[in-house]
């Protein structure tokens, strides 16, 4: 009952005793891969890496990253112009979104052409088209985040899609966009679901993911039985465990050397009343970008609801109605092809997007123009928001004070205590607002106090309505 405890020097046994670790860690390094390891099986332990270098450099950027509409755009230019690092972090970030997509796409392909869905699968399968549109979920929700003109008109064409879908689609773009507008609420909800309700589910559907794997074990090459391989096995530690580090090592160069060489860059802040901006989505997203324009009414159904979820559907349901034992893509022709042909076709898609673009004269100028805009805005310092000074500089003024302006120049108040009210500090009456209503100013200006006299200035000659709008200017006055 009583074992003693170990000292000195025995503290991985002490916790072991209590954790089990070498167990997990041998349960984990010892999974046995029929066939041996491979090349071909890097994409799963890909994905996860990209995840954690996502989530590490993500929380970095919510370190400055404020989530509202007021402050979105300036605090991503702070990260990228002046925070250490800032740009490389984000940028790696912004890349890292790429690479993901690219993985999955690669990890899926290999899945499908390996058949590694079959034999008992199902879930597998299932646990993990739901992590393909949660990434697909982080790609979307995280484009906004910058709040730069590409950022909002990309997310205005998106949440528009929704509005498409028949009876609930306006109260789908509505709930997406915590109203009709996109705004601050708009941004609040990506934001959250960017950082905390995707982040999570992924975590949940990966760790489902790795279970339900573990489970139904490795499938092994194209040519063995799906339950059971009869092959020669090999653990995954060393040399798939090599191999998986050797991948992680390559993407994190590949994405540090993009991000110092070619930093993700900040558009225009956002400017929802310039109708002649072009906004274009990431890439991924370029074919259904795309594939909408080639839908309108009364057909516009079709392409957004009807072909979409039946191709969700076959992809979705492929291991439910697939259930031919044989793996080897080369005998699965209908099957192979209609993956190329889907896939193929949405490269296709998104390649004409950029075609269409070029092709077109007005278009190629206009987002020409808007990258040399970008490229000179990325060359600039950083510019801070002015609280207070600058924002009370150019208020708009009413009528009234406007004509009271022109008074107070006829009058040459100026002479005195300068242009707009600007004078020395007991001349100065920028702020008198504050100390004197309108009523008490009028006031002032018929019988001005014995200092006021002493100083030169004459009870005011002017009529009531002209000492009104006079009144009204000065009080419109905002200190400096
Ligand atoms: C000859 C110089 C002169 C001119 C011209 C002049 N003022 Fe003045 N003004 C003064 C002086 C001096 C004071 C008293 C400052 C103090 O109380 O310390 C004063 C005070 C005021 C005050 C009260 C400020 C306070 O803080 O109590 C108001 C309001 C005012 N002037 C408005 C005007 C307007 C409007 C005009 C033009 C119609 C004008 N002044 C023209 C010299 C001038």
């Amino acid at each position: 009952m009583s074992e003693p405890e170990p000292r000195n020097g025995k503290i991985i046994e002490w916790v072991d005793r209590r954790t089990g670790l070498n167990t997990i860690m041998k349960v984990a390094l010892k999974e046995p891969i029929p066939g041996g390891a491979r090349w071909a099986y890097i994409f799963g332990s890909g994905l996860i890496f990209t995840f954690m270098l996502q989530a590490i450099t993500g929380i970095f950027l919510t370190l400055y990253y404020s989530p509202s509409a007021d402050h979105a755009y300036t605090t991503v230019s702070y990260i990228t112009k002046e925070v250490t690092s800032g740009s490389l972090i984000r940028s790696i970030h912004a890349y890292g979104s790429s690479a993901m997509v690219i993985i999955l796409i690669l990890h899926l392909t290999q899945t499908f052409l390996f058949g590694s869905y079959k034999g008992r699968r199902e879930l597998l399968w299932l646990s993990g088209t739901v992590l393909f549109s949660l990434i697909l979920g982080m790609a979307f929700t995280g484009y906004l985040l910058p709040w730069d003109q590409n950022a909002y008109f990309a997310t205005t064409v998106g949440t528009n899609v929704a509005g498409e879908v028949p009876i609930v689609g306006d109260w789908i773009k509505r709930l997406m966009r915590g109203g009709n507008d996109m705004g601050t609420l708009t941004i609040s909800r990506f934001f959250s679901l960017h950082v905390l309700f995707i982040p999570a589910m992924i975590a949940i559907f990966v760790s489902l993911h790795v279970y339900l794997f573990r489970k139904a074990g490795a499938a092994g090459p194209y040519a063995a039985d799906p339950v059971e391989p009869n092959l020669p096995e090999e653990s995954f530690y060393p040399r798939q465990l090599l191999m998986d580090v050797a991948f992680a090592a390559v993407l994190i160069a590949v994405l540090a050397g993009l991000a110092r060489f070619s930093p993700a860059d900040l558009g225009p802040r956002a400017n929802p009343a310039d109708t002649q901006y072009l906004g274009r989505p990431e890439w991924y997203y370029r074919s259904v970008f795309q594939w909408l324009k080639y839908w309108n009414p009364p057909y516009t159904i079709i392409g957004v609801l009807v072909i979409p979820a039946v191709v969700g559907a076959l992809f979705v349901g492929l291991p439910f109605y697939d259930r031919r034992k044989e793996r080897r893509p080369w005998k699965r022709p209908v099957a192979v092809f209609v993956f190329l042909f889907i896939l193929g076709g949405l490269i296709y898609i998104g390649r004409a997007s950029y075609v269409e673009d070029q092709n077109n004269p007005g278009v190629r100028d206009q987002i020409l123009q808007q990258e040399k805009e970008t490229e000179r805005l990325m060359s600039q310092p950083f510019e801070p928001e002015l609280a207070g000074v600058a924002k009370a500089a150019p208020v708009a003024i009413s009528p009234a004070a406007e004509r009271g302006k022109a008074i107070f120049e006829r009058m040459a108040c100026g002479a005195c205590h300068g242009e707009g009210g600007t004078g020395g500090l007991a001349l100065k009456l920028a702020g008198i607002g504050a100390r004197f209503p309108n009523e008490k100013l009028t006031e002032l200006l018929r019988k001005p106090t014995p200092k006021m006299l002493e100083g030169g200035m004459s009870p005011s000659p002017l009529k009531d309505p002209e000492l009104k709008d006079l009144a009204e200017y000065l009080t419109s006055l905002k200190p400096f």
